[in-house]
């Protein structure tokens, strides 16, 4: 493995048993793991053995292991390994089944491979299988996303993430703008195609039979260790940033960027994360002014109480409803 692949992951390794020292981590400790962000299926399973071992020993019963991977660079010999390394939900970024559409992403995969690593995936064990879809390209349209929902449910999955496309800066898309479409019908037909199909819908982005328990934590504003290039963590309202760079990186992996969070932001983050997803707003964290607000909108038929919680019933409308309870 190239040099700087090994030594990235001699610097993760190094990271990772300073944070859980620092932080006096205990047994049973961490209840979900995510392996994400960059490629993981371009690194070999072996080169995840110790860092999987390092954190077995801290690890709740029944905890939730997820690892990201293209379809093009997870085999069934990496599927296999993955597995039995202990890892038990694999995420795909698929984005889409349509070849053109592939291709504008920009995405080196095939249809035909992501068909096939969803299926190796399943021959080597993983019941939680998910697949990311990407919408609102500008020519994107009912019946093309309503093959590729169908494509999806023919496959053993039991969670889907669709992401309406967002236009980075300095990515290509930057470049041609007038590649993304603005049509909020799009969301809402993808919402009702995976729904009727009997996926429940627990985020704005997010449907399963099986709903996962690292993204629920993120939505509570739980706290979680970020270990990695670019990686971010939140620990008694701090947020913490490792470099983007990778040399930087690994030339210093647990230096970290302190983001002091206020308890405003804090508010915040809970009520726009509580509206865009099941977790919803504990009524007790809100203001007088803001309960009111809320009543306005439960007699409205926009947000349902729940045992002294605030449920959004229409998660598309989730920011507009948190910009009015802040108002
Ligand atoms: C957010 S994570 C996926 C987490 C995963 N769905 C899960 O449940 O564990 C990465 C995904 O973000 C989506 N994504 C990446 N860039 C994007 C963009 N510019 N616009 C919209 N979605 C994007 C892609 O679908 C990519 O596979």
């Amino acid at each position: 493995m190239g040099g700087t692949k090994k030594d990235y992951i001699k610097a993760l390794k190094i990271d990772l048993k300073f944070q859980l020292e620092k932080l006096n981590i205990k047994r049973g400790d961490i209840r979900s793991i995510f392996i994400g962000g960059g490629t993981p299926s371009t690194i070999s399973s072996i080169q995840y053995r110790d860092i999987l071992k390092t954190l077995k020993p801290f690890l709740k019963q029944n905890s939730e292991i997820t690892i990201e991977a293209n379809p093009n660079s997870a085999s069934k010999d990496w599927l296999n390994g993955m597995f039995e390394l202990g890892v038990n939900r694999i995420s795909f970024g698929v984005q889409s089944f349509d070849s053109k559409k592939l291709k504008t992403l920009n995405r080196r995969h095939s249809a035909k491979e992501a068909i096939l690593a969803v299926e190796n995936a399943s021959k080597v064990g993983f019941k939680n299988i998910s697949i990311d879809l990407i919408y609102g390209l500008a020519y994107d349209t009912k019946e093309l996303l309503k093959e590729d929902i169908k494509i999806a449910f023919d496959l053993p999955i039991n969670h889907i993430s669709t992401y309406e496309l967002t236009i980075e800066k300095n990515t290509k898309f930057s470049q041609t703008p007038n590649m993304k479409k603005d049509d909020e019908n799009l969301g809402y037909f993808i919402r009702d195609e995976i729904v009727k199909r009997g996926f429940k819908w627990y985020e704005v982005s997010n449907y399963g039979k099986y709903q996962s328990i690292h993204n629920i934590g993120y939505w509570q504003l739980k706290e979680y260790i970020g270990v990695g290039a670019g990686a971010v963590g939140f620990l008694r309202n701090k947020r913490l940033y490792s470099s983007n760079n990778i040399l930087e990186y690994i030339k210093n992996p647990i230096k970290r960027e302190i983001e002091e969070l206020s308890q405003e932001n804090i508010l915040m983050e809970r009520i726009f994360l509580g509206l865009r997803s099941r977790v919803g707003i504990p009524k007790e964290i809100l203001n007088s002014n803001m309960q009111k607000r809320a009543n306005i909108l439960v007699k409205e038929n926009k947000l349902k109480i729940e045992n002294g919680i605030y449920k959004n019933i229409n998660y598309f409308l989730s920011d507009e409803l948190a910009l009015f309870l802040l108002d």
